[in-house]
Formats: structure tokens, C-alpha cells, sequence
């Protein structure tokens, strides 16, 4: 550990923000922001607001940043920017980061294996690493079956190599999809994507062979029924519906569903929901593809995000944080489906990279050494607890609150009786929380929804920090 990363973990010359700011009481976000110890500078600070015209100036607008800051070390949940400042993550590189930032043990590996073998394509000469986290993928992965494990280097990849190979076995070549989905920003990748703006718009024309229905959205039901008081199930008709007026289902190749939409604003997939969607692709010989590639490793305070239905999928693409910020994905199914492909038919030059595979390795061992499915758990218990009290506070402005585990989120509206969406003080509670040293991130279709995807193994006191401004930034915006 270097002494950097020990001093930031324990110094006890960097106290809880909560206290600091407890006692700045209702002064301008600026007064508040240079009384806390970790936060050194008006943020953006003056190098951050430098770096940004440089970056105004030699990449395009196009990748945009969801912050201002420029990061320049992290370990833990802890992030310091390059002026100094040092904020609480609760957006963990949009949920990559379940372990943490820089675990040691990760570092360790990643460092062992640079000085050893960096690359050689897998699909040229292969290499044990590759074998071992299959192995374990394989056996993590639900279901009492063979299963065979490739990798790729996102989440899109994966993605798409579930397509392909579903298409492949199947010999069909539909694609059915929900409203709320993100499954990545490459041509087949946006076209299953469902949000318009910013991932689709402008981009056409779409792949094709792609079905989207409505989804389970409690709060603002596609069926119109009242369902607040939970998922009432009458929107599954809308996946029969369109297997008579939309698409046959004997040319589906798969259903894509994520067990809770991600970017679409955290909405858990109800149990039964998941259940029909087993029984109808069994029914017509369609593979089920679950996309675990934010929910997986632990998200939601299980494995995989699916483990919580009991349903058995196909085929899981996961990414994300399977390797605590390298870049890894995977593609894991029933053997009998994933070996029909022909040899050569899939592969990349660096998926499965050694070094993405070495943290792949060291995050599992990390999740078993630390219980981090257990830490999970308890992580998830309070933040939901949090967002329940604030709601509680605050009825006409904080719509929804849901999740499952520690993937949790509010839905933020004009008020209660309209449910307009409020992306606009969406937008400012982000702003306040990082002026007082919190980062935090939206989400949803209409990018009105704070969501929270802090590491796993976040300490208590970072985790009541945390909590504690972004129940002053709600308030002070409410
Ligand atoms: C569920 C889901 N699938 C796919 C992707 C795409 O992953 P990547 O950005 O690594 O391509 C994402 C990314 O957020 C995701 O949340």
C-alpha cells in the first residue's frame, strides 16, 4: 500500500465531512465547500478548469463529462482531483468499481502479470489466466449445467457476441428487446438501446431485426394501471401482444433483458416477470440472454442480479465490475449453445487481455476474502434506507425510490400529482453534492433519477459522509 493511499484511508487530519459541514449550517454552497478539509479549492478547481479547455480543445464534445473535476488518484471510494480535492464516489466509473478503486491485492496481481506477459491474442496463442477465470465465471454464473466462458474487452462486446452467438444456434435472426434498456453504444449495441437522446439520435439507420416492447415500470406503469403498490404483472401482456402483432416468436433469436435496467433509472425486473420471459422462450425455442453487465458482481447484494428470480438464463454478458477498471467482458452460457459456433467465428485481438484477466482474478478473490456480497447487503440496507427517509421528507419532489440492494435510486419529479420529471433539479442536486465534496451520477430516460453505485466495501464513515451531503444537496435543491 503506498503511504499516499494509507494516508488518505486513515488520516485522521481528514475527518468525516459530515462534521465539518454541520457546522456551515445553511451558508452559500461556496463557504461550505472551503470549510471542509477535502474540499481545497472552488470547485472546479484551477487546474481541472485548465485541463477542460485543453480538452475542449483536442477531443470532441461528442464523449462528454458528467463532472467537471479531472481525477488524479483514488483508492477506496475515495477520489482526489488534480487540484487536491478529495470527494466521495458514489459513482464508481458508473458501477466498475465494486472493489473499490486500486484495491491493493488487484494492483498486486496486475503489476505481477505486466512484468510476466502483457498479450499474445488469445485466438493465437492462448494462456492460463484466460482458462482460470472461465473456470470460475463458469461456476459463478446460475445454472446446473456445462457452461463455456469467452472474453471480450466492454460490455457492448459482450453483447453482441451473445447476439451473434445466439443467432448462430438458433438460425434466427430476431432480437427482442425492452423500453429502458441500455445495452451499449455500437451499432447493434445502440439499435437494442432504447434511450433516443443522447444514444440514438442522429446515428441511423439502425441495425435491424430488433423488437423493443414496453417494460415493468411500477411508477409510471405502461399499462396505465395504478401500480404503485407493486407490479401488478398485466404488462407482460405487451411481450404476447407483440408475438401476435409485432414479430413471430419462432423467428427470435433471443430476448435481451437486464434484471434491472441500469441507465434506464434502475428498475428492477419483477420475479414473475422474468419467470414468463423463461417459460415463453422455452416454449418457442428462444434463447434468454441476461445482461448483467451493471448488475453483475455483487450490484445488487448477489452475484448476479438474476440469482434474486431464481430463473435460469442461456446465456449472461457481464463487464464492468468483473474487472475493477480494466477493461474486460464476457460471454457465458450453456455449453451446448455457446460451442455450436464454428472455430474462429468469435474472438477480438485484446479480449481477454492477461492483465484485464488478473484483476478479473483478484477482484473474485477479493470478493470472497472481504464478503463483499455481505458488505453489499448491509451498504444496500442504509443507502435504501436514506433515500426512503429523504422521501419521506420530501413526498412531492422524490417520486420513487427503488433498487435491489445496494443498486439503489430516487425518481425526482415536478410533484407528486403530475410526475412531470425534474431534470433540472436532478441536475442541481449533483452539482450541490459535488460542491460539498460527493460525487454522484443520473440516470434514466428522462434523466431525472440519482443513482448511487458506490463500491461495495466503502467504509462506514465514507458511507454516512456520503449519505449525509446528498441529504443536504436534495434538501437545500427541494
Ligand atoms: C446493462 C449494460 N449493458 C451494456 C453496457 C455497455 O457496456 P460498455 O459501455 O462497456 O460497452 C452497459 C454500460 O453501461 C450496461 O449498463
Amino acid at each position: 500500500m503506498c503511504s499516499y493511499r494509507e494516508q488518505l484511508l486513515s488520516d485522521p487530519e481528514q475527518p468525516p465531512i459530515t462534521d465539518i459541514l454541520e457546522s456551515v449550517k445553511q451558508t452559500r454552497r461556496g463557504a461550505a465547500m472551503l470549510e471542509s478539509k477535502r474540499i481545497k479549492t472552488e470547485i472546479p478547481g484551477p487546474k481541472s478548469k485548465a485541463l477542460m479547455e485543453r480538452r475542449k480543445a483536442a477531443t470532441p464534445p461528442g464523449v462528454m463529462n458528467a463532472l467537471p473535476i479531472f481525477a488524479s488518484e483514488a483508492h477506496g471510494a475515495l477520489l482526489t482531483d488534480v487540484d487536491g480535492n478529495t470527494f466521495v464516489d458514489f459513482t464508481g466509473g458508473i458501477g466498475v468499481l465494486n472493489v473499490g478503486h486500486t484495491d491493493a491485492r488487484l494492483v498486486e496481481k496486475v503489476k505481477e502479470q505486466v512484468e510476466r506477459l502483457t498479450h499474445t491474442c488469445f485466438a493465437v496463442i492462448p494462456y492460463e489466466p484466460y482458462i482460470e477465470l472461465a473456470e470460475k465465471i463458469n461456476a459463478l454464473v446460475p445454472g446446473d449445467f456445462e457452461k463455456r466462458t469467452m472474453f471480450v474487452n466492454s460490455g457492448a462486446e459482450a453483447v453482441e457476441n451473445a447476439v451473434k452467438i445466439a443467432r448462430y444456434h438458433t438460425g434466427r435472426n430476431g432480437i427482442m428487446v425492452f423500453e429502458n434498456a441500455f445495452h451499449g453504444r455500437t451499432l447493434l449495441g445502440m439499435t437494442m438501446t432504447s434511450k433516443v437522446n443522447p444514444y440514438k439520435k442522429g446515428f441511423g439507420p439502425f441495425a435491424t431485426e430488433v423488437y423493443r416492447v414496453p417494460a415493468p415500470y411500477p411508477y409510471r406503469c405502461p399499462t396505465r394501471q395504478d401500480c404503485s403498490g407493486g407490479c401488478q404483472g398485466d404488462c407482460f401482456n405487451f411481450v404476447e401482444r407483440a408475438f401476435t402483432g409485432v414479430v413471430d416468436p419462432g423467428s427470435l433469436a433471443a430476448i435481451v433483458v437486464e434484471p434491472v435496467s441500469g441507465e434506464g433509472g434502475f428498475l428492477p425486473f419483477p420475479d414473475f416477470y422474468l419467470e414468463r420471459l423463461r417459460e415463453v422462450c422455452d416454449e418457442h425455442g428462444i434463447v434468454l440472454v441476461v445482461d448483467e453487465v451493471q448488475t453483475g458482481f455483487g450490484r445488487t447484494g448477489k452475484m448476479f442480479a438474476i440469482e434474486h428470480s431464481g430463473v435460469i438464463p442461456d446465456i449472461v454478458t457481464t463487464a464492468k465490475s468483473m474487472a475493477g477498471g480494466l477493461p474486460l467482458g464476457a460471454v457465458t452460457g450453456r455449453a451446448d449453445i455457446m460451442d455450436t459456433v464454428h472455430p474462429g467465428g468469435l474472438g477480438t485481438t485484446y479480449g481477454g487481455n492477461p492483465l484485464a484477466l488478473a484483476a478479473g482474478l483478484a477482484v473474485l478473490e477479493t470478493f470472497e476474502e472481504d464478503d463483499l456480497l455481505v458488505k453489499a447487503n448491509e451498504v444496500g440496507e442504509r443507502v435504501m434506507g436514506a433515500m426512503r427517509d429523504l422521501q419521506e421528507k420530501h413526498p412531492d419532489f422524490i417520486g420513487d425510490v427503488r433498487g435491489s440492494g445496494p443498486m439503489a435510486a430516487m425518481e425526482l419529479v415536478q410533484d407528486a400529482a403530475s410526475k412531470t420529471p425534474d431534470k433540472e433539479r436532478t441536475g442541481r442536486i449533483v452539482e450541490a453534492a459535488l460542491q460539498e465534496g460527493l460525487l454522484l451520477l443520473t440516470a434514466g430516460q428522462y434523466g431525472n433519477v440519482i443513482r448511487v453505485l458506490m463500491p461495495l466495501n466503502i467504509t462506514g464513515d465514507q458511507l454516512d459522509e456520503g449519505l449525509s451531503i446528498m441529504a443536504r444537496a436534495v434538501d437545500s435543491v427541494a
